[in-house]
């Protein structure tokens, strides 16, 4: 018997700290011994990674996955699709979020979601919790059983209606978290801002796609951004804070980390690559970019490029929440009519994720090698509880590997694409490299944009403390 199962042979591995030139030994799912060069009779079975970059698998911190949504509108991924869809793009694990419905309690909730990822999803999953009804029940013991059974980060909203908690509800779920060791997330924007500013668009008729910049204005992010910080500083406890969009929201959190605070954040690839431009598409095509926060002006990405280069943004997550347009559940005939608020927001991007980040991150030179790996895989493993388990290469870590071919060039297309959705947002963007195996505990998912992995080849994963909590403590 060889005394490897799989040797990936003649790869540069890249990780959040180095690159260096090795050869990964791996047996039963784990990496045993990382090679200067390791004979191909040592292993049953070798992949030829010469010329390629050998990475983490992309830990996908932020995406929603057959979730319920407002009214008619259905998410148009399942388990097995969004699945697909995250290792063809080379993501290896996904943290999706298991939404609490009012009436239902947060381990309904869980169990809910189990049933749907278990024997579907390809790759490796926690879950993140949604709490929208923080009683004293969810948050004396429902919360912290949770916690402790490995569901140790949950979001909180500011805004939507069924969700949204008041400051005093947020204060409460912090000193919960604060108390049993959890990671909140908030999702910043003022619905007062938002609400007002809607019903005055509403009255004047202006109620097309671009009003979604409007009524969900940069001012609407900044001032809730800054009150989530003011939230954690009085409980004194971290908080992660999701999708920034804006420069001036990206300012409160510098502001914050400037002086010490326990302030985490990530962006998104909307916020990269959009702008409010694309609202100004005729018709429905500019509804396709409808998503909470807005993307914002032509100028803003360039601020938020800085903001991953120094640290502000220790994340870049897609929130993938993929709507299509057409058919049942879809955009068009969910929301009735072509009405900003009338259309649930979100917009597809787990599969796009990490190759636009590659060819605008890395081979445009705007973010070393290291700092890919680090805001698309590494820290969402320290953030979330996974590290050293996932998100690096190292002996002992789950062999959760993808090769990229630097050179590799791509005109994205809806259809190549893995999940569901009718349309992808950067329909016809030039990429250069692409990752073109993804393997997860030693098991290939896909190759050359094929999926090859048994369906439910996924676990759940219990996750430990995050990062940010144990350097409070
Ligand atoms: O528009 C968005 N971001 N939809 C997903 C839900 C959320 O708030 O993350
Ligand atoms: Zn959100
Ligand atoms: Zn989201």
């Amino acid at each position: 018997m060889a005394e490897y199962d799989l040797l990936v042979k003649g790869g540069t591995v890249g990780t959040a700290a180095d690159t260096f030139a090795a050869d990964i030994a791996i047996k039963d799912g784990k990496i045993v011994a990382l090679l200067d060069e390791a004979a191909t009779n040592l292993a049953d079975d070798v992949i030829d990674a010469t010329g390629k970059l050998v990475l983490p698998g992309g830990i996908e911190g932020h995406c929603h996955i057959d979730e319920p949504s407002f009214g008619e509108a259905k998410l148009a991924d399942d388990f097995l699709s969004g699945s697909w869809g995250a290792a063809c793009g080379g993501t290896t694990t996904i943290i999706p979020f298991a939404q609490q419905i009012a009436g239902m309690s947060l381990r309904e909730a869980v169990d809910d979601y189990h049933a749907k990822a278990s024997g579907k999803s390809i790759v490796d999953y926690g879950f993140h919790l949604i709490l929208s009804n923080p009683t004293d029940q969810v948050l004396g013991q429902e919360l912290p059983a949770l916690i402790a059974d490995g569901y140790t980060s949950f979001k909180v909203y500011m805004t939507y209606d069924g969700l949204r908690l008041e400051d005093m509800q947020i204060l409460e779920v912090l000193s919960t978290a604060k108390t049993h060791d959890g990671l909140v997330m908030i999702h910043c924007e003022n619905d007062h801002c938002i609400t007002w500013l809607a019903e005055q668009l509403d009255r004047r008729g202006e109620v097309g796609a671009a009003s979604m910049g409007v009524a969900h204005g940069p001012a609407a992010e900044r001032e809730a951004t800054h009150r989530a910080i003011t939230l954690s500083e009085v409980v004194d406890t971290p908080v992660f804070i999701v999708h920034v969009s804006s420069h001036q929201a990206m300012d409160q959190i510098a502001w914050a980390r400037s002086r010490g605070m326990p302030i985490y954040a990530e962006t998104c690839p909307q916020y990269l690559f959009l702008s409010s431009d694309d609202y100004s598409q005729p018709g429905w095509e500019g509804a396709k970019y409808i998503c909470s926060p807005p993307p914002r002006d032509p100028e803003n990405p360039a601020h938020l490029w800085r903001g991953i280069q120094n640290s502000i943004f220790q994340l870049v997550s897609s929130d993938h929440c993929p709507y299509s347009m057409e058919g049942p559940g879809g955009r068009k005939q969910s929301a009735g009519e072509l009405h900003f608020h009338k259309i649930s927001p979100g917009m597809p991007g787990i599969e796009t994720r990490l190759p636009l980040m590659f060819s605008e991150g890395v081979m445009k030179g705007r973010i070393d090698l290291q700092t890919f790996v680090a805001v698309t895989a590494t820290n969402a493993a320290k953030l979330y509880g996974l590290h050293p388990r996932k998100g690096t290469i190292a002996v002992g870590s789950d062999a959760d590997l993808v090769l990229w071919d630097p050179e590799r060039e791509v005109v994205l297309t809806n259809d190549d694409l893995h999940g569901n959705c009718d349309y992808s947002p950067y329909e016809g963007r030039h990429i250069t490299g692409w990752p073109v195996l993804s393997m997860s505990r030693g098991v290939v998912l896909c190759r050359d944009g094929k999926v090859v992995a048994p369906k439910g080849h996924g676990t759940f994963l219990h996750r430990g403390t995050s990062s940010a909590v144990k350097k409070a403590a």
